[in-house]
């Protein structure tokens, strides 16, 4: 987890993390924060070897940190956050000695991972997608009514 580790203490990354934390400091609705991307990656680490996606722990544990490290910018001027964050991380996953095919391995996947066409993908992507959507709690949610969530995607119970 060495490369991942770099991550954590890479200094663009640490500054994206930080303006995520202050635009959403009175957001009611699920954040975008550090303990949001341990949960995708713990979930994603157990789906992958629950329901065998053949995917490596490091390129999952990165691909969790930096999915939504672009939502800032889409709270700034409106860019997709899956855009800006596939964009953010090619630098950071370089600079963190990720090669270059594990840097696009990880940027498609964050790239869709609000596409539902990959939702059942047994890929990098597929595996991001699903553990994203499984770490929210909207059984448990306060802001469940007001959530802009399509029914049909909530969680109604804790499955994983
Ligand atoms: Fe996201
Ligand atoms: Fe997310």
């Amino acid at each position: 987890m060495e490369r991942v580790n770099r991550i954590l203490s890479d200094d663009i990354y640490k500054k994206y993390l930080e303006k995520n934390n202050e635009m959403e400091a009175d957001r009611k609705f699920c954040r975008h924060n550090m303990a949001h991307f341990l949960d995708v990656a713990r979930i994603g680490a157990i789906l992958n070897h629950e329901e065998a996606y053949g995917q490596e722990q490091e390129i999952i544990y990165a691909a969790a940190l930096l999915h939504d490290i672009g939502r800032w910018k889409q709270y700034e001027d409106g860019t997709p956050h899956e855009k800006a964050g596939a964009e953010f991380s090619a630098q950071i996953l370089l600079r963190c000695g990720f090669t270059e095919e594990e840097s696009k391995i990880i940027q498609i996947a964050i790239s869709n991972h609000r596409n539902t066409e990959i939702k059942e993908e047994k890929s990098m992507s597929g595996l991001l997608y699903q553990a994203d959507k499984k770490s929210r709690p909207c059984y448990i949610c306060e802001m469940e009514k007001e959530c802009n969530w399509k029914e049909k995607r909530k969680n109604g119970k804790l499955d994983i």
